[in-house]
């Protein structure tokens, strides 16, 4: 066993670094305030080739694996969690999710643009739709239909809550086919914006990554041709939990990204801030809250690592990205928490950016799988 990444791994690490500081840090509080969609950035960190990460390179990607893409999670997460979103849905559930199980035609003609998060010099992008007002955690309950019609299916029906849902070029959408079979008649669909009958709609006022665009997404008698839906008939809901494995490795990594953002913040300001004469970090109170942080994120860490690690090895990594998920999740809760309280009344106000650290870890135990979702997955695991 090591415990060491590779030049290569350092390299991926400084770039994500370099970029979150010089690209994500400036105007960070001014998009989370005015709910600006960090376009700018995204179409830089395309150029860097980390919208496509872990994507061959024949279909435009940069070949890397899971663990450099959980290093550059974590470095811009510290920073701007807003962006990072954006990166985890369009590299592992819109990327992977074609790269793993579409058609050669469909790679050729969706993934490739999207793992270059471009086409023709402008924004491209993807978003996934499995979420409705009525079934979240409960995702099999799929209201949204497509009707087969021979050569199409007509899709009809409602998404709530979409990621990237206005800035998305392409949409991977679920839908049922055929009521009876339950979650075996549930199908995916790659269906472009563009298209007739698919509308965009109202943009949520959010807690947290207030920078990220998250949309419902209206479809009223959307013609989908045959070729666009991802493998055999009554695939979609396995193409989604599948896809939602690599998903969550992402999202812990996100959480990860914020802890140790909220932590790096935390341990400068207790350096530099004096009371009862000496500064913060003399007082054991505030030594031994830096110490739970550090050692809590250094297991949410290795906990994403490992999942990343079980995935490069084409190892069984379910279990493994539920559970670094939920923990990860729950450190950035309680780590960004912390932070604010280090910062005393300074870490209240938006300056200071615990405040929004604190407010985006929230969504992290909410989004691809709440809390609860994910011990359902380890207990089902554990108990098999
Ligand atoms: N891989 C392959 N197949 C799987 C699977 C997996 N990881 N997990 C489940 N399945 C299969 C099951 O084997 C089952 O098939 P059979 O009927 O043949 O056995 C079928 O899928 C249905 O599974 P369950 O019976 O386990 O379904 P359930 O109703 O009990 O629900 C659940 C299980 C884990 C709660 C699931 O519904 C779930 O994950 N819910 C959360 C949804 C979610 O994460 N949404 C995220 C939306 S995307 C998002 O949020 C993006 C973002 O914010 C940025
Ligand atoms: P519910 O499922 O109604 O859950 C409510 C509460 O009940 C939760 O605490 C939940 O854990 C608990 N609960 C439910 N069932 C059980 C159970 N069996 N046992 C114990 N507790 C349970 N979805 C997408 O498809 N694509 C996206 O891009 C996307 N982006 C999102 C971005 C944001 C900002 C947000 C807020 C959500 C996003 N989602 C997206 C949706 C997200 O995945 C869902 O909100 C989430 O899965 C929870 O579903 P729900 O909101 O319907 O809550």
């Amino acid at each position: 066993m090591q415990f060491q990444l590779t030049e290569e791994h350092l390299m991926i690490r400084n770039a994500a670094r370099d970029f979150a500081r010089q690209e994500c840090l400036p105007g960070v509080i001014e998009r989370d305030e005015h709910q600006k969609f960090p376009k700018e950035q995204v179409l830089k960190l395309a150029e860097l080739g980390f919208m496509g990460m872990m994507v061959d390179p024949k279909y435009g990607g940069s070949g890397l694996d899971t663990v450099s893409y959980v290093l550059a999670m974590e470095e811009i997460s510290k920073v701007d969690a807003s962006v990072s979103v954006c990166m985890s849905v369009n590299n592992s559930l819109v990327s992977w999710g074609l790269e793993a199980f579409g058609s050669e035609e469909q790679k050729q003609k969706y993934l490739t643009p999207l793992a270059q998060g471009r086409k023709d010099g402008e924004l491209y992008i993807g978003a996934f739709l499995l979420s409705e007002p009525e079934a979240g955690s409960d995702a099999t309950s799929q209201r949204t239909t497509a009707e087969d019609k021979g050569d199409y299916y007509l899709l009809n029906g409602t998404k709530n809550w979409i990621t990237n849902g206005s800035s998305a070029s392409v949409y991977l959408v679920m839908a049922q086919t055929d009521a009876s079979k339950g979650s075996k008649g549930i199908n995916t669909f790659i269906v472009e914006k563009s298209w007739p009958g698919v509308v965009v709609g109202a943009k949520e006022n959010k807690l947290g990554i207030r920078g990220s665009d998250t949309h419902s997404i209206l479809f009223n008698d959307v013609k989908v041709p045959k070729e666009n839906r991802i493998g055999d008939d009554g695939f979609g809901f396995t193409f989604a939990m599948k896809t939602l494995a690599g998903g969550r490795i992402g999202i812990a990594s996100q959480a990860l990204g914020i802890a140790s953002g909220s932590y790096e913040l935390a341990l400068k300001y207790s350096k530099e801030r004096k009371a009862f004469g000496k500064e913060l970090m003399q007082h054991q109170a505030i030594q031994f809250k830096l110490a739970d942080m550090a050692t809590r994120i250094e297991a949410a860490r290795l906990l994403c690592l490992k999942a990343a690690w079980e995935k490069d090895q084409h190892q069984d990594y379910a279990l493994s990205s539920s559970m670094a998920k939920v923990f990860a999740s729950e450190v950035a809760m309680w780590a960004s928490v912390e932070a604010v309280q280090i910062h005393g009344g300074y870490g209240y106000v938006k300056e200071y950016h615990v405040e929004r650290l604190m407010r985006d870890a929230k969504i992290t135990q909410i989004y691809e799988g709440t809390s609860e979702v994910q011990r359902i997955v380890i207990s089902r695991s554990i108990l098999k």
